[in-house]
C-alpha cells in the first residue's frame, strides 16, 4: 500500500489516497491527485486527515480486489471513528447528521416509528422518543427526536 505526498490547500475538501498494486496504479493515483489539485481540491498524505478517501487498485486480480477490500474497511471504519459533531439547540441529531452527508433512514421524524434507531455506544442521553424500552434505551437513540444531556457527549455507531 502507497500513501502518497501531497500539498494542502485551504478552504477546500480534503482528499486522501490510498493506492494498491503494481507502479502503473501509483502512475495513475499520482495523475489522479495532480488533476484534483489542479481543480483547487486539497490534498492530504494520511486518510485521517481526509474528507474523501481514494483507493486505486487493480480489479483484475483476485488478490488485489481481497486487498482492496480490506482496505475499503478501514477506511470505513476510520470515517465511524473519527468525526465530531455538534447538535445546534435548534437542530436534530438526524439534521446534523444529514448536514455531515451521514445518511439514516427515517419515516415518522416524531419518535414514534422506531425507524431512526442507531447504536449509542456513550454518553447519557435525554430520549425523547416513544418506542423504545428502559433496556433498549442503554444502547440505542432515536436521532430524529433524542438529544444529549446537556454537556454530554453521545458516541454513535453509525
Ligand atoms: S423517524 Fe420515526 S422514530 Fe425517528
Amino acid at each position: 500500500m502507497s500513501k502518497l505526498q501531497s500539498t494542502t490547500q485551504s478552504g477546500s475538501p480534503r482528499i486522501g489516497m490510498v493506492s494498491l498494486g503494481c507502479p502503473k496504479n501509483l502512475v495513475d493515483s499520482e495523475k489522479m491527485l495532480g488533476t484534483l489539485a489542479l481543480d483547487g481540491y486539497a490534498l492530504v498524505s494520511e486518510p485521517e486527515g481526509a474528507d474523501f478517501v481514494i483507493v486505486n487498485t487493480c480489479g483484475f486480480i483476485e488478490s488485489s480486489r481481497a486487498e482492496s477490500k480490506e482496505v475499503i474497511r478501514e477506511m470505513l471504519d476510520l470515517k465511524r471513528a473519527g468525526k465530531t459533531l455538534t447538535v445546534p439547540a435548534n437542530k436534530s441529531i438526524l439534521e446534523t447528521l444529514a448536514g455531515a452527508g451521514i445518511k439514516v433512514k427515517t419515516l415518522c421524524k416524531e419518535g414514534v416509528c422506531g425507524t431512526c434507531r442507531v447504536g449509542l455506544l456513550g454518553g447519557r442521553a435525554d430520549h425523547r422518543d416513544e418506542v423504545l424500552t428502559d433496556e433498549e434505551r442503554e444502547r440505542n437513540i432515536q436521532v430524529c427526536v433524542s438529544r444529549a444531556v446537556p454537556g454530554e457527549t453521545l458516541v454513535l455507531d453509525l
